[in-house]
């Protein structure tokens, strides 16, 4: 980015940009180069100016939520990572006894799915332990235990070159991991909108008590991006690489995780190289060994 853009990109957002700044430290994998800058944007005219700043002159950018999904090259990335701050960590409870929640794209899944249990709103018990945004949820319709986000998605907002756009329920296509019917590719979700229904706060507190368990016995800890391979069907990522036993299999510092085959754990130094040449790994032996091609679920930077 010359320098002229760069002072026109600090102008825009009241957060001091930062320059070449490495993106392991924003990722739930701690991998990664840096990126060109690192922008905070606090307020939805923040973000507008910013798209309209980064349309106009093509450059590249990418939400980093959490971080929770993303393997980051080790090369970094020529573009712009946003982290939504301020105003898009903000929750507020309303309607007819406070069941819809108006939340912020920034602001942390299961966090809000544990605020949701402490009010006795239900819906989101599924999303307890899972590491993302609300944002990042609404855009690859995130889920588990049989529950996914589109099931209580009442309405998404974006912010355009053109200014913010809503997105009700029945304009959105919810399937496995992808939610469709808006442009998430030139515009940011800038905040969601979720129906919940009143129910016994003593059985959503037992239902997240279950799921944060089953989380725990079942998926390891540690620096990794969740799920690393889709499930391809109705098969399970996870069974296929351990039948081919690959658990325990490690790349520099990228290992297959012993507790469950479908996560790539860093375990301390690992490269971005190290982490596809794992995954590269894998999908040739699961094809080897069971003719079926496993395709990422985390997202590649670079
Ligand atoms: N399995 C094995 N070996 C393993 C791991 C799993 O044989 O190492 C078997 C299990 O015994 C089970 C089957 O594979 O019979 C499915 O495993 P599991 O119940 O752990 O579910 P999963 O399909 O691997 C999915 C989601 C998770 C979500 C859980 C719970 C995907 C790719 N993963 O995992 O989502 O938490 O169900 O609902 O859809 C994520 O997307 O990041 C994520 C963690």
């Amino acid at each position: 980015m010359d320098t002229k853009l760069k002072k026109q990109l600090s102008e825009i957002v009241s957060e001091s940009v930062k320059w070449d700044c490495p993106l392991g430290q924003f990722t739930s994998f701690q991998i990664g180069g840096p990126a060109d800058a690192v922008v905070s944007v606090k307020s939805r005219e923040e973000l507008h100016k910013l798209i309209i700043f980064l349309g106009s002159n093509s450059l590249d950018w990418r939400v980093l939520g959490r971080g929770t999904n993303l393997l980051v090259m080790d090369s970094g990335y020529r573009g712009v990572a946003i982290l939504l701050d301020g105003k898009f960590k903000s929750v507020e409870f309303f309607g007819e006894d406070h069941t819809l929640v108006h939340a912020g794209a920034g602001f942390g899944l299961s966090r809000l799915s544990s605020l949701c249990m402490e009010r006795g709103l239900s819906g989101l018990e599924f999303a307890i332990g899972i590491p993302g945004t609300i944002g990042g949820a609404a855009v690859m319709n995130a889920g588990a235990w049989g529950r996914d986000l589109g099931g209580v998605l009442a309405e998404v907002e974006i912010m355009t070159q053109e200014g913010p756009r809503t997105y009700v329920r029945d304009d959105l296509d919810f399937s496995y991991r992808s939610t469709s019917g808006f442009e998430c590719d030139a515009a940011v979700v800038s905040s969601v909108c979720l129906r919940l229904m009143k129910r016994d706060a003593q059985e959503i507190r037992r239902a997240c008590k279950r799921y944060s368990e089953l989380r725990n016995k079942q998926q390891p800890k540690g620096a990794n991006a969740g799920s690393f391979f889709k499930n391809p069907g109705d098969d399970s990522a996870g069974r296929l690489i351990d039948a081919s036993g690959l658990k325990g299999l490690s790349i520099g510092g990228a290992v297959v995780s012993e507790k469950h085959a479908n996560f790539i754990i860093n375990r301390g130094n690992a490269k971005a190289s190290d982490v596809l040449r794992l995954m590269e790994l894998i999908q040739n032996k699961v094809q080897k060994d069971s003719g079926v091609f496993l395709e990422p679920e985390v997202h590649i930077l670079c």
